[in-house]
């Protein structure tokens, strides 16, 4: 078997995947210009820093190793700054796409992991956000630029597939989150977007709040609901998809999230019940793109993967990334 070459590797996701791909005797290749990936995360594979969208750097990349699948992680993700910077996201998220699958054509690769995502989707149909789990039959409607970018990543992978032969997986991810078990590597991002992350910055007083951005959904208790989905759950659904591809299964896209929806009340309690500290809340206005709720049903990563996540309980996702924040030394820069 040739090496995987993994784009984004030094990222928040792609590191812990790195790390499970080496766990399972499987040789990585990171690439990765560390624009918000971190070069301590990306020890387990080699490493190479560099972007996708340079052809050159592919080439040498390919040419010089024996390298026959591609995890493709490397994109700009926050969806605010893709509002406010569009032609940035679509130059670095598709013709980063697009440079990367020529450099595989040229190169005769063909199997691809690619890093989707559930803001492909629509609103829900019936205006109902209480029950429903999102399969991948779900109307796609992308709200901001990066969810765009997202879904033209997938519409170019069907088109080359059918045209080339190349046979990719999108992995449509729910809200990562938690950190490595054995504390080597968890979530840094600059600036922090995520939830949870920020929640936890709270309870370690480096921040005073943590801003509740909606409380009028029509949801339980009025505040926006997601699937949180551990992030080694993530890497080693990439593994099976990884398996699965070069045993000649079929490509397409699959959703992985836990099936279980977590308000942002219902996090900020959990947090507060394993860090133990106060973790204050401030009320914000809803943000403009923001669904009030998105839970995925994995059902057909499960039937096709072999897929089963092992962290389903949202204290238990905190608790990895408590441990993984408190030990973290503090980045005096604002946060
Ligand atoms: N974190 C989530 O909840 C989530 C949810 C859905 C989808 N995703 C997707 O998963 C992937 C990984 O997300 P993450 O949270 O680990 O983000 P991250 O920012 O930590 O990782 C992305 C990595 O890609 C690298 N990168 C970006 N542009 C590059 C380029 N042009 N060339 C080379 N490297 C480049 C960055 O330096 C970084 O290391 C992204 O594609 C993201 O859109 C993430």
């Amino acid at each position: 078997m040739g090496q995987i070459l993994v784009t984004g590797g030094a990222g928040y996701i792609g590191a812990h995947t790195v790390k499970r791909l080496a766990k399972a005797g499987l040789e990585a290749v990171v690439l990765d210009n560390l624009a918000t990936g971190h070069r301590d995360f990306a020890r387990w594979g080699n490493f190479i820093q560099g972007d996708v969208r340079d052809a050159a750097v592919l080439d040498m990349v390919f040419g010089s190793r024996r390298i026959d699948a591609v995890v493709h992680f490397a994109a700009a993700s926050q969806v605010g700054q893709s509002v406010s910077d569009p032609l940035f996201y679509y130059q670095n998220n598709v013709e980063g796409a697009l440079t990367l699958l020529a450099a595989m054509r040229r190169h005769g690769v063909e199997t691809l992991v690619f890093s989707s995502s559930c803001a492909v989707y629509g609103p829900p149909l019936d205006g109902s956000h209480f029950g429903g789990l999102l399969t991948e039959d779900h109307p796609i409607g992308p709200l901001s630029p990066y969810a765009h970018t997202k879904r033209m990543i997938e519409q170019i992978l069907e088109d080359s597939a059918r045209a080339y032969g190349l046979r990719a997986l999108c992995l449509r991810y729910f809200n990562a989150a938690g950190a490595d078990p054995e504390g080597e590597v968890g979530e840094r991002h600059q600036p922090e977007t995520h939830l949870i992350p920020l929640v936890l910055q709270t309870a370690l007083g480096q921040r005073e709040c943590i801003q509740i951005l909606g409380d009028d959904y029509a949801t339980p208790d009025g505040t926006a609901v997601r699937d949180y989905i551990h992030v080694q759950d993530l890497a080693d659904a990439h593994i099976l998809a990884l398996a699965h591809l070069r045993s000649g299964g079929a490509g397409g896209a699959l959703n992985l999230g836990n099936g279980q929806g977590h308000s942002v009340r219902q996090v900020v309690e959990a947090a507060r019940a394993v860090t133990g500290a106060d973790i204050p809340v401030r009320l914000a206005p809803r943000r403009a793109g923001d669904s009030p709720r998105l839970v995925g049903d994995a059902t057909r990563a499960q039937a096709l993967l072999g897929w089963r996540p092992q962290f389903a309980d949202i204290r238990e996702i905190i608790r990895t990334a408590w441990d993984w924040h408190r030990l973290e030394p503090h980045d005096p820069r604002p946060l």
